[in-house]
C-alpha cells in the first residue's frame, strides 16, 4: 500500500514556508509478528515542532532534513499481527505528518473507548489538555478564588487552561491575537478579562484587569508577555514557564524580560516543565477531561486543515495566529 507523507526539506529561517516542505508518496509495510499496520485519522500540529527543525540539542532530538516529520496523531488499525490491537481499535501514536503507518505495537497507545471525537484526543483531551492541567494545577499550584493570567489564551493549551481555572473559582484574564478571539474567550469560555495584545499596552490591561495582581500567571509566549506580568504578580505569585512562542522564530537572540529582579522581593517561582514530566497523571487527567468535556464544563474549538497536504500550512499557521483553538488537520 502507498500513501501520502510530509518530509523536511530545509531547515526555516525565520517563520517557516510552504517551501521548507516536501510531500512525497511512501511505501507502508504489512505487518509482521508484533506489528500493526495504522490509517491515520488526524494528526496534530504543534509549536514544539518549530524547535525540533534546528539543528541543535533539546529534550526531543532535531528532525533530520528528507525524512518524514513525526508528532501526535489518531488512527485506527488497519491490519493487525498483535493480540492487543484489532482492526478498527483507536490507537493514539507519534506517526503524524503521514496518512499510513506500519509500527511495533509497543510504539502505538489503545485509546479504548472514546468519548469524544477522536480529534478531541489531540486537544482537550489530549496532550495540549494535559499540559494545561499539570502546568496550571501541579507547577501552577493553583488555589481556589486566585487570579490566573494565560497568554496565547485562545490557543490549544491557553483556552483550556482559562476554563479549568473558571472551574476552580478563580479570576481569569487572557490575552489573544484578534478581536474575534478575545470575544471568544469573554462570551464563550467565561473569562472575566480578555485583551488583544496588538491593542495598547499589555501591563495596562493586567493594571484593569487585577489590580491587586496576578497569584499565577500561565505563560505560553515570553518576552514582552513575561515582562509585563513580572511586574504585576502577586506576593508568591507562580509562574509556569510553559511556551515562548514570540521567540520560536527569532533569527537573532532576543532580549529577556529587563526585571526578573521582581522575582526576588515577591517570593515568585518560576518553574519550566514539559507536559510529560508529569506522564504518572495522564490516567486521572483522561478520567477528569473526558468528565468535564461530556458534562459541558469544558468547550473547545478546532481549526481544521483536510489532508496531509495541508499540514505544511496548519503548522505554519500557529505562528501567524490562523487557528481558535487546536489546529487539526485531518487525513480521513
Ligand atoms: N511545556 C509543554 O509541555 C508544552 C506542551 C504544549 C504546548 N506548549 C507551549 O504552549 C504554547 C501554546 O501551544 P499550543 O499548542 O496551545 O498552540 P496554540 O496556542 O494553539 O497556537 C499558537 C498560538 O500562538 C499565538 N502566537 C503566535 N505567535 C505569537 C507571538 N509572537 N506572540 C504572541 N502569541 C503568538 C497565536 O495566537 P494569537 O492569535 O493569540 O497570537 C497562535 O494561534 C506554545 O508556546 C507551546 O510551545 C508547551
Amino acid at each position: 500500500m502507498q500513501c501520502k507523507a510530509v518530509t523536511l526539506k530545509r531547515r526555516p529561517m525565520g517563520i517557516p514556508t510552504p517551501d521548507d516542505f516536501s510531500v512525497i508518496t511512501t511505501e507502508v509495510a504489512s505487518p509482521e509478528n508484533g506489528q500493526v499496520q495504522v490509517r491515520n485519522v488526524c494528526m496534530s500540529v504543534d509549536p514544539y515542532m518549530r524547535g525540533r527543525m534546528i539543528e541543535r540539542k533539546s529534550y526531543v532530538p532535531p528532525f533530520q532534513i528528507g525524512e518524514i516529520l513525526n508528532g501526535g496523531a489518531i488512527g485506527r488499525v488497519s491490519a493487525s499481527r498483535h493480540p492487543d490491537f484489532k482492526e478498527g481499535d483507536y490507537v493514539q501514536n507519534g506517526f503524524g505528518w503521514r496518512e499510513a503507518f506500519c509500527a511495533d505495537a509497543s510504539t502505538l497507545t489503545s485509546l479504548g473507548e472514546l468519548k469524544a471525537p477522536a480529534s478531541a484526543y489531540l486537544g482537550a483531551i489530549g496532550m495540549p489538555g494535559m499540559t494545561a492541567y499539570v502546568g496550571l494545577l501541579e507547577v501552577g499550584a493553583l488555589k481556589e478564588g486566585e487570579t490566573v493570567f494565560v497568554s496565547g489564551g485562545a490557543g490549544a493549551v491557553g483556552s483550556i487552561v482559562g476554563q479549568i481555572a473558571r472551574i476552580k473559582n478563580a479570576r481569569v484574564i487572557g490575552s489573544a491575537g484578534t478581536a474575534e478571539k478575545v470575544a471568544w474567550l469573554k462570551d464563550d469560555l467565561g473569562f472575566d478579562y480578555a485583551f488583544d495584545y496588538h491593542d495598547g499596552a499589555i501591563e495596562a490591561h493586567l493594571k484593569e484587569a487585577a489590580p491587586d495582581g496576578i497569584d499565577v500567571y500561565f505563560d505560553n509566549v515570553g518576552g514582552d508577555h513575561l515582562q509585563a506580568a513580572l511586574n504585576n504578580m502577586r506576593p508568591f505569585g507562580r509562574i509556569p514557564l510553559c511556551g515562548a512562542i514570540s521567540q520560536y522564530n527569532a533569527t537573532a537572540p532576543v532580549p529577556g524580560p529587563n526585571n526578573l529582579a521582581m522575582a526576588i522581593g515577591l517570593g515568585l517561582t518560576l518553574r519550566g516543565f514539559i507536559v510529560s514530566h508529569f506522564n504518572h497523571l495522564a490516567k486521572q487527567f483522561r478520567q477528569q477531561m473526558e468528565t468535564w468535556v461530556s458534562h459541558g464544563d469544558i468547550t473547545y474549538q478546532e481549526t481544521i486543515y483536510q489532508g496531509v497536504d495541508k499540514a505544511p500550512d496548519a503548522f505554519i499557521g500557529l505562528f501567524t495566529g490562523a487557528n481558535t483553538g487546536k489546529m487539526i488537520v485531518t487525513l480521513e
